[in-house]
């Protein structure tokens, strides 16, 4: 059927419905932002035949060109065809039942989830430019890969997107520079080759952007900081003397210094910066131009709040759509952790990033009048003023009048007395509002610094914020003697003196031990979604990373007018600062390998992963234990290895067909997900046999053995001859078959399977989840796999 007889069929069906349509929608007065996704329902019409489509079912739903005009958002015409508008819940349900409509759903919202961390991770090293067998060497820095930004926005004037030395703009790019609010065309250049911003969504469900106690920018210019940020960290360029306060001082770096970046606006700063918002229908427009524009490597550090359903949420939409178009996706593991089944963003074809530690901590030594002594974390300008005995109280002791002691603990605006808390450190408990936010009350109230124990399972993290008054946070094993000495259960002796607390200067620590360690806040698996995925895929550094920020934001992210402040450059924490590590990665892998399928640069990057710290021993988390495969997937993000893995892991669209088949999507759900209309195979083979470089088995009884089935393709040379060695899951027997592989040619894929068995005699102490391994290795490179058993051995 060409298109112009699909257009008039289209209209008359249409017609039939509309009917009903117009009758019910004038009853309704609520109109909410939908997504209506018609999958590859056009796909053999051009981007204009299908707005064009989109409009007329509009116009006849709603009754009027007019309405039509106000209710479209966006139109998705490149990756697959579908709308936002305005509609109804009778309109939205009444289209769903349209010809070619796949689904319709609400625009549901996501949030946003940084000198040292490149030299960490062996990319960058110290004395001279990098050798031409490094990859940096090997790629020209990443030099021509495009890196869409999907964020809050970019600050163009910061020295790390210059364009000193780089070649012209790629000619596939396809993109453009949207002018807007303090933003023109020239503020693109070489570096930042394109940026546009997606308001509609936001506007409808929130409201104008002008209207909030945050005056965004209505354009690509950046309020927040946090795409800035991102953005530096995937590709900045070199720019010495970057420090905070002080510290820090170096050189920074993104991971791919001459990739281009092109900047998609999709998250709008609504109430304090710390209240972003991003809806479904701006990501999945930033995802659809992105690709159409000719992005290589998206770095999206948003994520639901919970984990969601794949195709409910425009990340997982629009990540399926790139990877198939051929782009990576790298997404952040969200910052719910340590509780299990957390992670967001699962699923099996982007790149999920958890977060880890560098061997750098921002810290003070803090001494208490009893004796106690401690580092706390701090990146504060350096100043010997607070090195002596000062007072210390908790915010509970102070509580001003009208409040109430919950308000003061956790020292909510407004909560503390000023008058008891002039000239004193106060300390105030983690939780409800930001640490920012609390210092900013603490300040108010006249304090001269604020100290944060951590009693919620923070282990070992040490937050450095660029904090508004001097703020020491403090570990886990350090917060019960700090509160019992500041503020006892039993009263203290009136003859004893009151406490007092002692700060040194903030200082930079290097070659800290044990690192990487996986973050307490990192989101952590089992993949509550698809359970037959293992979910977080790799760790990177996202643990007080310093990356470049906006001219006219405070670094604490307070207002300005109670932060004055500004800074060129800031330290945050969170997965978001893992995923633009990895997309930088991303973006030097395509350079060296740009016949790479995604599939292949993220086993490239998993199957090369490090599992072991620093000193020597396997990956833990902030409490010390091993968090295994379920914290940090592959192992640690580890660039110049993955540049040569030897075998790789594919997998394409129709691995993902069948994926959805052996994990029981019915034709429906199946449709939502590819927009395909397909059946399924007659043989389904196990869940687990999606060609992932990991394995996980959601279930295993005993007596029932399993057969799980992968192919390696060699992307290294040719005549070599793989073995295979094990690490099995305590309670369970793994056999791999064959133990041997040959490859004669360069990608040349060859089949294995592994048998999964778990056997009667169950190791004491072991819990739900066991882990392993397998690694296959012709001596120069080796190809490794974690692998996940939920055993129910409890
Ligand atoms: C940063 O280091 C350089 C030398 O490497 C020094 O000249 C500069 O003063 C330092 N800046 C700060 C703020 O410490
Ligand atoms: C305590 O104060 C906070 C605001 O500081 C308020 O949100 C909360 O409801 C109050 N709790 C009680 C029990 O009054
Ligand atoms: C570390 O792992 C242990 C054991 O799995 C778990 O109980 C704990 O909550 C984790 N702690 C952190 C901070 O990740
Ligand atoms: C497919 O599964 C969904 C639940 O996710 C259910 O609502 C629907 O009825 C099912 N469709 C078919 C054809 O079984």
């Amino acid at each position: 059927m060409n298109g112009d007889t699909e257009l008039r069929c289209l209209t008359r069906i249409l017609w039939l419905q509309l009917c009903f349509l117009t009758l019910t929608s004038s009853l309704v007065v609520s109109h909410e932002v939908h997504i209506v996704y018609m999958g590859n329902h056009h796909a053999h019409l051009q981007p204009h035949e299908k707005t064009d489509i989109h409009r007329r079912m509009v116009t006849e739903a709603l009754g009027s060109e007019e309405a039509c005009e106000k209710a479209i958002i966006y139109h998705y015409m490149h990756m697959f065809s579908g709308f936002a508008a305005r509609l109804s819940t009778e309109q939205a349900d009444a289209m769903s039942k349209m010809q070619g409509v796949v689904s319709v759903f609400k625009s549901g919202t996501a949030s946003l989830h940084t000198t040292r961390s490149w030299e960490f991770l062996g990319l960058d090293k110290p004395g001279g430019p990098p050798s031409p067998n490094s990859l940096w060497g090997k790629t020209n820095f990443g030099n021509d890969v495009i890196i869409g930004v999907l964020d809050t926005g970019i600050w163009p004037e910061h020295e790390s997107f210059h364009d000193y030395d780089l070649g012209p703009v790629p000619e596939r790019w396809k993109g453009t520079c949207e002018s807007g609010e303090e933003f023109d065309q020239s503020m693109c250049n070489k570096k930042i080759i394109g940026a546009r911003y997606f308001p509609g969504g936001f506007e409808l469900a929130v409201g104008p952007i002008d209207q909030f106690a945050v005056d965004d920018f209505r354009s690509p210019r950046d309020r927040d900081g946090h795409g800035t940020h991102v953005a530096s960290t995937a590709a900045g360029r070199f720019v010495p003397l970057a420090n905070v306060n002080g510290l820090g001082n170096g050189t920074a770096k993104g991971g791919a210094p001459n990739a281009r970046i092109a900047v998609y606006k999709c998250c709008w700063a609504i109430d304090g910066l710390f209240g972003v918002t991003c809806t479904d229908a701006d990501m999945l427009a930033a995802f659809d131009t992105g690709v159409a524009d000719g992005v290589d490597v998206f770095s999206v550090s948003l994520g639901p709040s919970s984990p969601q359903p794949f195709f409910q949420t425009a990340i997982s939409i629009g990540a399926f759509h790139a990877t198939i178009a051929g782009r990576v996706v790298a997404v952040s593991a969200g910052n719910s952790g340590p509780q299990l089944g957390t992670v967001v963003n699962s699923d099996p074809w982007s790149i999920n990033v958890a977060s880890s530690s560098i061997d750098r901590v921002y810290g003070s030594t803090v001494t208490l009048g009893n004796g106690y002594s401690f580092l706390g974390g701090s990146i504060t300008v350096p100043d010997d003023s607070l090195n002596m005995d000062l007072p210390i109280v908790f915010g509970a002791d102070i509580v001003a009048e009208g409040a109430n002691v919950t308000g003061a603990s956790f020292c909510l605006p407004g909560a503390l007395d000023p008058v008891k808390t002039q000239g004193k450190v106060v300390l105030c408990l983690q939780g409800y509002i930001h640490r920012n936010e609390k210092s900013a009350e603490v300040k108010r109230a006249g304090a001269v610094a604020l100290v944060i124990p951590n009693f919620d399972a923070g282990g070992i993290d040490l937050y450095a914020d660029n904090f508004i008054l001097p703020t020491i946070t403090v570990a886990e094993v350090d917060s019960n003697p700090l509160l019992d000495y500041v503020s006892p259960l039993q009263p203290r002796p009136t003859s004893d003196p009151p406490p007092t607390i002692r700060i040194s200067c903030s200082t930079t620590i290097d070659g800290v031990k044990p690192a990487p360690y996986i973050n307490a806040f990192s989101s952590v698996g089992p993949n509550i979604i698809a359970p037959a995925v293992l979910k977080p895929d790799i760790s990177a550094p996202g643990l007080n990373i310093i990356a470049a920020w906006p001219g006219a934001t405070p670094p604490s992210s307070l207002p300005s007018s109670i932060d004055k402040r500004t800074s060129k450059w800031n330290v945050l924490s969170g997965t978001s600062m893992s995923c633009p590590h990895v997309a930088g990665v991303a973006a030097l892998l395509k350079a060296l390998h740009p016949t790479w399928s995604p599939a292949a640069i993220k086993s490239a990057i998993m199957t090369t992963a490090l599992t072991v710290d620093n000193t020597g021993s396997e990956l833990r988390n902030s409490s010390g234990f091993p968090g295994g495969p379920l914290s940090y997937g592959a192992g640690n993000l580890n660039p110049e290895a993955a540049a040569d893995p030897g075998l790789i892991y594919q997998s394409n669209l129709d691995d993902y067909k069948v994926f959805l088949c052996s994990n029981g999507y019915n034709q429906t759900e199946r449709q939502l997900i590819t927009g395909l209309f397909y059946d399924c195979p007659v043989s389904l083979g196990n869940p687990s046999d999606l060609n992932l470089p990991s394995v996980m088995i959601p279930e295993i009884e005993e007596g029932q053995p399993q057969i799980v089935k992968r192919t390696v393709t060699n992307v290294g040379p040719s005549m070599c001859r793989y073995t295979v060695s094990v690490i099995e899951p305590p309670g369970i027997k793994m056999t791999i078959s064959p133990s041997e592989l040959f490859f004669q040619r360069e990608n040349e894929a060859v089949d294995f399977t592994i048998q999964f068995e778990r056997v009667s005699a169950v190791p004491a102490g072991v819990q739900e989840f066991v882990h392993g391994s397998f690694t296959w290795s012709d001596g120069a490179h080796k190809v490794t796999s974690p692998v996940v058993v939920a055993a129910n051995f409890l």
